[in-house]
């Protein structure tokens, strides 16, 4: 039986096993998929093991995407332009590392038909989930993208990676189609961003990367003020599909089952 694994820390909250398991039951595949909670000196062990085939594929999420490059013996070029990796595989004896949060979002806004195209993007947070979207807007073709971010040198390094990026003062709110939680605040039911979006305007979409609880205040307030919102469950489901794709050849759907598997 093959073994997949999530690695992160903290890892008890994540939702990868019961969709990976899903799909794996589903497909008949004699596998299984856990989650173990590392620290940055067990990593090298990790990889050992990945070597020697003990485990067959790993799935990396915070702190951990960008700490995992330099055991890999190749970069695909989004985890390169990224330097974020979530998923990994061998790969004719190479370890290879990939990023598919690029295509969770890509696919999550495809998926709900929003019409991104040339629209103006606002970001909030500059952590290890941003690097991704920005390589996804990009292939998306929005107009302009800016971002913010509480400690001002986080976004200033995304500048550095990506070029083409306006950077705003915490507090200060530009003129936007679409605003992106990228923060973790959220993540708490009571957690709220200390922004005022009173002045905004309608019929602007507001995007949650947390989808676990469903609507954060973020969410609430612009869905109260007149605009779509969204949360980023899709987000989470797509990354999983292509990381499932990768190690087993097979795209599973999204269905209201899988959807319902993560309420
Ligand atoms: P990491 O920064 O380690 O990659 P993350 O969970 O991916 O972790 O990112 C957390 C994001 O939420 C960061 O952008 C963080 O801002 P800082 O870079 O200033 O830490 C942001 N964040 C978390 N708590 C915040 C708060 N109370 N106010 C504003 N931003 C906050």
């Amino acid at each position: 039986m093959k073994k997949y694994l999530v690695i992160g820390n903290p890892i008890e909250h994540s939702m990868s096993p019961k969709l990976h398991n899903y799909w794996i039951k589903n497909h008949n595949i004699d596998a299984i998929y856990e989650k173990e909670k590392f620290n940055e000196d067990e990593l090298e062990k990790l990889f050992l093991n990945i070597k020697n085939k003990k485990i067959s594929g790993v799935n990396v999420t915070v702190p951990f995407k960008k700490a995992v490059i330099p055991f890999l013996d190749k970069l695909s070029a989004e985890a390169e332009s990224t330097q974020s990796v979530n998923t990994i595989y061998l790969e004719n004896d190479k370890i290879i590392g990939h990023n598919t949060d690029i295509d969770g979002f890509e696919l999550g806004i495809k998926k709900i038909n929003y019409d991104i195209f040339n629209k103006k993007i606002f970001i909030l947070g500059a952590g290890g989930v941003v690097p991704s979207i920005i390589y996804a807007l990009n292939k998306l073709k929005v107009s302009e993208i800016t971002i913010t971010n509480r400690t001002k040198e986080k976004a200033e390094n995304l500048k550095n990676l990506f070029g083409e990026l306006k950077i705003v003062e915490w507090g200060e709110i530009p003129d936007f189609d679409m605003i992106i939680n990228a923060t973790s605040i959220g993540l708490k039911k009571d957690d709220k961003i200390d922004l005022n979006f009173s002045s905004i305007g309608k019929n602007k979409f507001f995007y949650d990367v947390i989808y676990n609880p469903k609507e954060t205040n973020f969410l609430k307030t612009g869905r109260r003020l007149g605009n779509n919102t969204e949360n980023g469950k899709l987000m989470f489901i797509y990354q999983a599909i292509s990381a499932f794709n990768i190690w087993h050849g097979v795209r599973p759907m999204v269905n209201d089952e899988v959807i319902k598997l993560l309420d």
